[in-house]
């Protein structure tokens, strides 16, 4: 089979989709259900249309794009990921997964491949957790992770349901529905690109991915005493943000103290109340994010974390409460389908690396009902999550072909 990835057509859609943005472009921002994500998913979908491809969405706004396989009952293979994109972000997270995904089945149609089993274009709803706390919404549900009832209590940032929200955004239907049925994947593979500077720093062309790193995370929430920056004494102050900012440190105390390089925590979010330059900062809000491949380990630290919290608390007078967020385990990949990238890059001579994903994925919940593998290509110097994240319409191409190849392996 001859295949030939229409590169340009590939780029130009990339860069279509990254002016769809509540930012000004180059910035992309695209928080989940708001209109620059209702017009991305509709242009998107249009595209998969286009391409004969069969589109149905659940009551989350997951999407599914089938191109129908000559036996439509056998397990079908999965691919995709999501357009959703976080504040300030570049235009080829998630993206990248899910055009070159269309690009990898519109090269097997062109190069006259029948596929047996169906082949699955997915866009996840909400990877990103910014609007509801919690990342991979889409696929948390999909794959039973995250109950219906768990969901449905579900509050954005602004107080409103997940309930109002995705039906306002035209999204109906019973939530319980989402979770698919045992079996309805038999093999799933995503492309990203790697958000880190390893392959780039090798020089190496693909990375094909063994092990995907999982977050706990949490709301951080702590309570001293407000007052005058001028009339408290500093005896008398109860303080919650020096209570907060000795927090950070500590966090960042423990996911050192493992000594692993898959230990990583991280503040991202530090809100002040009253926020006033002459007030003492009464209440804050912390976010913490803590990941590891390893389980235990990362669990260690979020315990270690806990008794930073207790300490503080006592010697300080600030109340510290953490509520939960979600502690997920870490997936393996599987090895039909790291077995198939393999196969494909040898075949083709391009040099690949066996990586840990640090970064979590869709995939990772993908991988608790279906053998899953992910495939990463470079970025510049490891950027993501930032408007200068770049990816090179080489490696691009050079990733599509790959996935294309494995779909074509995986679907028979
Ligand atoms: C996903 O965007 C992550 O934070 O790993
Ligand atoms: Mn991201
Ligand atoms: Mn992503």
């Amino acid at each position: 089979m001859n295949l030939t990835i229409d590169r340009e057509r590939l780029v130009s859609e990339i860069e279509a989709l990254g002016k769809i943005s509540e930012a000004e472009p180059p910035v992309v921002t695209r928080i989940v259900f708001t209109q620059a994500d209702l017009r991305a998913r509709a242009r998107v979908t249009a595209k998969c249309k286009e391409a004969g491809l069969e589109v149905r969405q659940d009551a989350v706004g997951n999407t599914f794009a089938r191109w129908k396989g000559s036996d439509a009952t056998a397990p079908t293979v999965g691919t995709g990921s999501h357009i959703d994109a976080i504040p300030n972000a570049g235009k080829y997270d998630g993206v990248v997964g899910v055009l070159c995904g269309l690009e990898a089945i519109r090269t097997l149609q062109k190069a006259g491949f029948h596929p047996k089993r169906s082949i699955e274009l997915l866009i996840f709803t909400s990877e990103e957790p910014t609007r509801f706390g919690v990342g991979c919404l889409g696929s948390r549900m999909l794959s039973g992770v995250l109950s219906p009832e768990a969901a449905a209590k579900l509050r954005d940032v602004n107080g409103e349901s997940l309930e109002e929200v995705r039906r306002s955004a035209g999204f109906e239907g019973d939530l319980r529905s989402v979770k698919l049925a045992a079996g309805h994947y038999h093999a799933f593979v995503e492309l990203h690109i790697e958000q880190g500077p390893l392959l780039e720093r090798e020089k190496i062309q693909l990375g094909i991915v063994e092990r995907i790193a999982a977050p706990a995370s949490a709301n951080i929430i702590l309570e001293g005493a407000g007052g005058h920056a001028g009339g408290v004494l500093m005896p008398d102050r109860r303080d919650a943000l020096c209570a907060a900012a000795k927090l950070i440190l500590e966090v960042e105390k423990a996911a050192r103290s493992t000594g692993a390089a898959d230990t990583v925590a991280t503040v991202g979010i530090c809100e002040v109340f009253p926020g006033a330059v002459n007030s003492i900062p009464s209440r804050v809000r912390l976010s913490l994010d803590v990941r590891d491949t390893d389980l235990a380990r990362r669990d260690g630290v979020m315990s270690e974390i806990a008794r930073s919290c207790e300490a503080i608390s006592q010697e300080r007078g600030v109340s510290i409460k953490a509520e939960l967020l979600n502690a997920d385990a870490p997936a393996d990949c599987a090895p039909k389908v790291v077995q198939a990238l393999t196969d494909s890059c040898r075949k083709h001579k391009l040099s690949y690396l066996p990586m840990v994903s640090r970064a979590y994925h869709d995939s990772l919940f993908v991988s608790r009902i279906a053998p899953t593998g992910m495939l990463f290509i470079p970025c510049l110097h490891g950027y993501s999550h930032r408007p200068d994240e770049y990816a090179s319409p080489d490696d691009i191409a050079r990733g599509t072909l790959v996935l294309a190849e494995t779909l074509a392996k995986l679907a028979g």
